[in-house]
């Protein structure tokens, strides 16, 4: 039986740099997952061809927003929905299964990084058939759809068990439950040289991958432990929770902050990284050693022939404008195309879909590759265990011979949190009316050459997006200021700070930007208008 229930709009329903993400507090309100996944419906029009993917990271709340949906895809008139057994689909795996199948697109229910519970986020990331994030175009038609939307149609049914595979129907539509697993695993071996990984651990070369009781732990145990040989226990905090433990899953030195002890300690394994709640991000380290993730898109771009996939050659390779220009020097060593793009993955799919780009990356961990149209963090591992198979050198020797023949950018990001988001909005502005101002202006030996916004022109769809503010350095340094859109509630302002050095390239990482962010504070006017002296995150 098909119910039509009239709804009232949320005015919030706006999606940001990924996808949907709210307060759980405020996604388990009545109607709000059906209002936003009904003017999705709205949007897509005619479902009667359609198949799409549906699955999650397994926060609190997954499993009662699958039932949700599939009712609601029901009633809306859905040919197919492929759900991943359990509801569990990492981000990158919920990718490769949409290209693999040729889905019409997916649902990926996660809010990636950020903490969850009944007192954390939940989220909701569309794609559609390239297996990529749909574009702020569509954004912005769905956002409009959810402001007039009065009714949504759900099929009032018993909840499925999707607990097992196979095909069954609910109401008209057809109901594929599959392993979420499987395909990715696939992936990760026709990319990769199993062979050589599997010598790698045989000769007692050590890891350890921390999974932050998030959604890439059965994937984790499956392609490390099981397939390549890692002992047991290699894989940590595996078993993936509707909390996450407690956890805030974001794989960076402030909150994955047990595995960083780890490899900081006596005990240290050879090798360490994690993965985020949905398994898109990822954070490499070594033995005392952390690699930037800006430094990992230079490294894995300059190391792409150790790659079987990659040995033939690669197009090019795009960062986002915030992440430090390491990987523009790997580009011009290489003669392959560089783009700079604004923060959010889907702006890297259109590079990738018309072959301008092979690699890309972020400097918040996320690392990728055209394989699929998300970052991949155990594909970023992967990348690495393999160049250490292939050079015997460990992660300290590749990143330090790197910078010998690169140069480093010195790179941290402070950020600012639970800022007013009047009071952010205003700061930004005011900033951006400065900048012309600012331009020959010395601060010791820093002087500005140049400081504009960051406006990207889309090569491919010649769409415009402004997206964040830059102040370049004479000396290649730059400070970048954005406002987050992943957020759930206030504002977050981030500083992006880069120092260049072509030789002098063994100091402290902080010390060396500190001169910026003193700079940075100063010309934003940070403190006296936060009243925060200091960042609330420094990664
Ligand atoms: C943050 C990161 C951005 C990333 C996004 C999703 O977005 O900065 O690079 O693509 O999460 O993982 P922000 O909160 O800065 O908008
Ligand atoms: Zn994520």
């Amino acid at each position: 039986m098909i119910k039509t229930v009239a709804t009232t709009p949320f005015n919030d329903q706006k999606m940001g740099t990924a996808g949907l993400r709210r307060k759980s507090k405020i996604v388990t309100q009545p109607n709000y997952i059906e209002n936003f996944v009904q003017s999705i419906f709205n949007v897509m029009g005619d479902l009667s061809d359609k198949t799409l993917l549906l699955g999650g990271d397994g926060r609190f709340y997954n499993d009662i927003a699958i039932q949700k949906i599939l009712k609601i895809a029901a009633a809306n008139g859905l040919k197919k929905m492929v759900v991943a057994q359990n509801g569990f689909i990492s981000t990158p795996a919920g990718s490769v299964v949409i290209r693999k199948y040729k889905l019409s697109g997916g649902f990926t229910l996660s809010a990636s990084h950020n903490p969850g519970g009944p007192d954390g986020d939940f989220g909701l990331k569309y794609s559609n058939e390239s297996g990529g994030q749909v574009s702020t175009s569509v954004t912005s038609q769905i956002e409009k759809a959810a402001l007039s939307l009065t009714e949504y149609k759900i099929l009032e049914a018993p909840d499925v068990d999707i607990s097992h595979l196979g095909s069954f129907k609910l109401g008209d539509m057809e109901i594929e439950v599959i392993d979420g697993i499987k395909d990715y695993v696939a992936m990760m071996q026709n990319i990769f040289d199993f062979a050589a990984l599997k010598k790698l651990a045989a000769s007692g070369f050590t890891m350890r991958f921390d999974a932050m009781n998030a959604v890439t732990g059965p994937y984790a145990k499956e392609i490390f432990e099981k397939l390549i040989g890692f002992k047991e226990g290699s894989v940590v905090n595996f078993v993936p929770k509707p909390d996450f433990g407690g956890l805030h899953p974001d794989p960076n030195l402030v909150y994955a902050k047990e595995l960083v002890d780890f490899m900081f300690s006596a005990q240290a394994a050879d090798f360490g990284a994690a993965n985020d709640g949905d398994g898109d991000r990822n954070m490499i380290l070594g033995k005392g050693f952390f690699v930037t993730p800006n430094d990992s898109l230079a490294i894995i771009t300059d190391n792409f022939k150790l790659i079987p996939y990659y040995a033939k050659g690669i197009y090019g390779v795009a960062k986002s404008a915030a992440t430090s220009t390491a990987v523009e020097r790997v580009a011009k060593a290489h003669g392959i195309g560089y783009y700079e793009v604004p923060t959010g993955w889907k702006y890297f799919v259109n590079l990738m879909d018309s072959q301008r780009i092979t690699f890309c990356g972020e400097e918040s961990f996320g690392t990728g590759s055209s394989h699929i149209r998300e970052k991949d963090g155990i594909w970023a591992v992967l990348f690495w265990l393999s160049i250490i198979a292939a050079t015997g050198k460990t992660v300290e020797q590749i990143a330090v011979e790197h910078w010998q023949k690169y140069g480093r950018s010195y790179y941290i990001r402070f950020d600012f949190e639970g800022v007013d988001t009047a009071v952010a909005d205003r700061l930004m502005a005011d900033l951006e009316n400065k900048l012309p101002s600012l331009a020959g202006r010395s601060f010791g030996d820093l002087t500005i050459r140049e400081a504009k916004p960051f406006v990207y022109h889309d090569p491919v769809d010649g769409s415009v997006t402004k997206n964040g503010l830059v102040i370049y350095f004479a000396d290649g340094s730059r400070i970048t200021y954005r406002l987050s859109g992943t957020g759930s509630s206030g504002a977050t302002i981030r500083v992006y700070l880069e120092r260049l050095q072509m030789k002098d390239i063994l100091q402290n990482p902080l010390d060396m930007v500190t001169p910026l962010g003193r700079i940075a504070l100063e010309i934003a006017e940070i403190p006296e208008r936060t009243g925060k002296h200091q960042a609330d995150v420094v990664t």
